[in-house]
């Protein structure tokens, strides 16, 4: 399948005073990055300045000067880019801090901002910024809605110019790590760390490697069962412990750009040192020993809760688990291992509050995991920028042990990547954001338009309105006020108030004819406890509760006036009937761009934002019915709900 070039769609540049710099370039190392570097900058002026860039011996000479320079304070990865005497100065301490300051340099190209006496300094806000990808070897995508893999297909490890591609793009936008396989390892996955694909991942990894991007695998925790012929995974036994030694050694010794491994355990039926009464660190820990003689990391994730819960019993809480599970082990886990933390307690909702873990955890290494693949957003059908919901939650605490940000990824194999063309805006705005904590989702947004669309004013205000709008709109038209779900089982798309009320998945609303919400206060779940003060107190009282949480928080009668001096009911109505009218002034804004954008994209995103408005509509339908129905109190505006 073809694919484009997403925001690396460089477009020519007439008359561009910049040209002078790009057409002598000096590297004076020729380190793997330096040559993708210099092979960047040649592209783009290439293609965006019509030139040809030569390859100088020296930097009397060059326009463009990358240099390794060991006492550069932005780090092994961060970078300098000053302008002197008429010359470009890229200087890092390390060659991958040459790329990213190369690709910046690009990217100023693209915004068409000035290189003259350009002077910025940046280094990258979190270690790891990663990317996991739940791609299964069959090829399908699980949470996929962007087409099939573009790394497995059949049961085998694709590595084709593609590969290259997406480590362009991801490198491009600063990610530095990728997990390609599903955290569900199943299968033929298993065998993803032995020698059966050993060839095909190492050829993969060095194609990684030349943009700065470690390779991960997710592995399976009951490989040495499966695998191995033992008759235990128990991570205390020794024949379990010099299993993974063994296993660990051969694939480091066949893919040195291997990074570490993401583990899936004791999680919705995957394998865990649970079965033999051991603990996540016993688990992580006797992996992290095994990998530790190589410089692995293992990132053990923290979603672990109770999916066999019972509907009638309202003390057990979903919520509750993670913080339950891991708090208990703070400090316990070795030096290379990593918890990584979805953003909420639940499962990326389109609001939640942060997961208590993040704040909690004082002594373990933490990654903060996010989901740019739109499971409860859309699925990348509907639009929704989420970079002002991850700003939102990366500017809270869990700063302190912070080793990265992980999305779930939201590509695949079809032409634009991502399904929906301004789906990439996540893609491309978790990289950015991941690199640069201090960028606005607004910078961002705007970044990314004129990358994609080029260099006009209404495309990028226009695009750059909607993206914004959108996320506000989704929470307004879905589920309200922080309780979530709502959705159809299983693969979560599309309005079901009680689809998830009586299963086992610890996901209530708890509506009756007086009230919706889950008390989590110390009355109810005892949730709001899990907080640290003052955020305890806050969430547990429900006159200082953030209301856009409200619903998580509290059971809350229809009649309860808001701060807005609106019943919780009339909220509901209002938001449903206004998202509902968003998502079709989204389809009135795109129009607008009709001819200013290429006819192929301009039809692809205008079909789906007509199938938003319908299904927005649908959502509003919906959910106004039901409250209607359980309260039966009638919109105060006399706007029609269905009865
Ligand atoms: C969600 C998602 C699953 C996924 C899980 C996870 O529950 O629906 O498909 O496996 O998250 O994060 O592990």
């Amino acid at each position: 399948m073809s694919y484009e070039n997403a925001w690396l769609n460089y477009r020519m540049r007439q008359d561009c005073r910049d040209k002078k710099y790009f057409s002598k370039v000096y590297a004076g190392d020729n380190c793997l990055y330096t040559q993708t570097a210099v092979r960047e900058l040649e592209i783009a002026a290439r293609e965006i300045l019509d030139i040809k860039t030569e390859r100088v011996g020296n930097c009397e000479t060059a326009g463009i000067w990358l240099k390794l320079d060991q006492n550069s304070e932005a780090g092994e990865e961060g970078y300098h880019i000053r302008e002197k005497d008429g010359r470009i100065i890229i200087s890092s301490a390390g060659g991958r801090g040459l790329l990213y300051g190369s690709f910046a340099l690009i990217r100023r190209l693209q915004l068409e901002q000035t290189l003259e006496g350009i002077c910025i300094e940046q280094v990258p806000s979190n270690p790891y910024r990663m990317l996991n990808h739940w791609d299964n070897m069959d090829g399908s995508i699980e949470r996929g809605y962007s087409g099939n893999s573009f790394f497995f297909q059949d049961e085998m490890v694709l590595v084709n110019e593609r590969t290259r591609a997406y480590a362009r793009l991801a490198a491009s936008a600063g990610i530095n790590a990728s997990v390609i396989n599903n955290v569900n390892v199943r299968g033929n996955a298993t065998k993803l760390i032995t020698d059966v694909y050993g060839e095909e991942l190492r050829q993969m990894s060095e194609i990684f490697a030349q943009y700065g991007i470690r390779l991960f695998l997710s592995l399976n925790f009951a490989a040495p069962m499966e695998l191995g012929n033992l008759d235990t995974a128990d991570p205390l036994d020794d024949r379990v412990k010099a299993w993974w030694k063994e296993a660990m050694a051969d694939i480091f010794g066949r893919i040195p750009n291997l990074g570490g491994f993401l583990v899936k355990a004791d999680s919705e039926g995957r394998p865990g040192p649970f079965t033999y009464g051991r603990d996540h660190a016993d688990g992580a820990n006797t992996l992290a020993e095994a990998a530790a003689p190589h410089g692995g990391v293992i990132i053990w994730r923290c979603f672990v809760y109770n999916c066999q819960q019972d509907w009638r019993d309202r003390k057990t809480d979903r919520a509750k688990a993670g913080y339950e599970n891991f708090m208990p082990l703070d400090g316990k886990f070795k030096e290379n291992v990593i918890l990584q933390i979805k953003n909420g307690p639940m499962d990326f909702q389109v609001r939640e509050p942060l997961s208590p873990l993040l704040d909690g955890l004082q002594d373990t290494n933490q990654i903060l995991e996010v989901q740019i693949a739109q499971e409860y957003t859309g699925q990348q059908r509907h639009i929704c920028y989420l970079i002002p919901m991850f700003k939102e939650i990366s500017d809270g605490s869990f700063r302190k042990n912070n080793w990265g940000m992980a999305a779930i990824s939201n590509t695949g194999n079809d032409e634009n990547w991502t399904g929906h063309d301004l789906a990439a805006a996540n893609l491309y705005g978790f990289g950015r954001l991941s690199f640069d904590s201090e960028l606005t989702a607004e910078e961002i947004a705007e970044e990314w338009a004129v990358c994609t669309f080029g260099k006009n004013e209404k495309v990028t205000k226009t695009v750059v309105k909607m993206l914004l709008m959108s996320w506000p709109a989704y929470e307004k038209y879905t589920s309200p006020l922080g309780i979530g779900w709502m959705v159809n089982p299983n693969h979560h798309y599309g309005p079901n108030v009680d689809g998830y009320e009586y299963d086992r998945w610890g996901t209530y609303h708890r509506a009756d004819h007086l009230g919706i919400g889950v008390d989590r206060s110390s009355r109810g779940t005892g949730y709001a406890r899990q907080y640290r003060e003052p955020l305890a107190s806050i969430y547990e009282n429900i006159l200082t509760c953030p209301e856009e949480l409200l619903l998580f928080f509290h059971h809350v009668p229809y009649t309860y006036r808001l701060r807005s001096g609106k019943t919780l009911i009339q909220h509901i109505y209002d938001t449903h009937f206004e998202g509902a009218q968003d998502a079709a002034e989204l389809a009135v804004l795109w129009d607008s761009l009709e001819g200013c954008i290429s006819e192929k994209v301009f039809e692809r995103v205008k079909k789906r934002l007509e199938h938003q408005k319908e299904h927005a509509g649908e959502w509003r339908d919906q959910i106004n019915t039901y409250f209607f129905r359980k309260s039966m109190i009638p919109d105060e505006k006399g706007r029609h709900i269905y009865e």
